[in-house]
């Protein structure tokens, strides 16, 4: 941060000796993360009102008509980035996650994941590479996405498992699912998807209604942007979501705030990772109460 530099010792033409120099600089730093610290915590919604929010968002994920950048930023198969291997690798890696905390898992999840009657929901399926992975141990997979051209694609990869499958096309608040789900749900799975909310309240909500629509025991898997103060990743208002690549850095959470709301929120957080520093991707797997 470059500002204009004022004298310490106010409006006089004494000179500023070098410690005290030092001194001042250093106290900016701290108050500048400071406001940093403030912001970076901060959990108002984005400001603006709910049908503008939401025509915002469509825009970029439904109605862009750059087709090819639409495909690869939702990660279809095929797509920029999401050919042969890379697409599977989503689901793959998401497994992975959930294989590695099955032990510490209630006995209910433990149970149906072993004899392949899991109820999921998926926010933000995409290209529905989780869906596809996740299919042959589901029962019933729930998936909420704000494109309906995205979620007719997970129909499709799905193929003849799409029997199983419930596309909810979100048109109003993340809570107005909740009626769409007719019982308690084993497995919340999210990636890719909270750094482009428009803003930490628009997570904090969808967060809410998973604790609404998961069983007492139910397991959660998310992938966030962790915000820890690097200008590239700190949140951004959502009057740049629209822009250029505005909407992949909308909204990041520092690490514990993330897992300060999951905790108050009723959830216990069983593993919160680094999972790539470079894109300060981070995942959280937790549990209800
Ligand atoms: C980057 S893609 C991630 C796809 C997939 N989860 C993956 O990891 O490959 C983001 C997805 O989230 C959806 N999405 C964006 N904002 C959303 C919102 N507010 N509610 C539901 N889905 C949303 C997009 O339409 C898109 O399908």
């Amino acid at each position: 941060m470059s500002a204009a530099f004022t004298n310490p010792k106010g409006p006089t033409t004494q000179m500023v000796t070098p410690a005290e120099l030092g001194e001042y600089v250093a106290n900016q730093r701290a108050q500048t993360r400071e406001d940093w610290f403030v912001a970076s915590r901060s959990l108002e919604p984005s400001g603006k009102e709910r049908g503008e929010e939401n025509r915002i968002i469509a825009d970029v994920w439904e109605n862009c008509d750059n087709q090819e950048y639409r495909e690869s930023f939702s990660h279809w198969q095929g797509s920029q980035g999401f050919q042969g291997e890379h697409w599977n690798a989503v689901g793959e890696k998401t497994h992975a996650v959930l294989s590695r905390y099955l032990p510490l898992f209630s006995t209910t999840f433990q149970a149906r994941w072993h004899t392949n009657q899991l109820a999921m929901l998926e926010w933000g399926p995409g290209g529905g590479s989780n869906l596809f992975k996740f299919a042959p141990q589901s029962r019933l997979q729930y998936a909420v996405d704000l494109s309906a051209k995205n979620l007719g694609e997970c129909a499709a990869r799905l193929g003849d498992q799409a029997a199983r499958f419930r596309p909810l096309v979100l048109s109003g608040p993340p809570e107005s699912v909740q009626t769409e789900v007719g019982e308690p749900l084993d497995l919340f799975v999210s990636t890719a998807v909270f750094q482009h909310f428009p803003s930490k309240h628009y997570g904090l909500e969808v967060l809410a209604c998973v604790q609404a629509l998961l069983a007492s025991g139910g397991v959660g898997y998310i992938q966030i942007r962790y915000d820890n103060g690097n200008p590239i990743y700190l949140p951004k208002t959502i009057d740049s979501y629209g822009r250029s690549l505005g909407h992949a850095f909308a909204t990041s959470y520092p690490l514990d705030l993330f897992a300060y709301i999951l905790d108050k929120l009723g959830f216990e957080v069983l593993s919160a990772r680094i999972e790539d520093p470079n894109i300060n991707y981070a995942g959280f797997v937790f549990q209800k109460r």
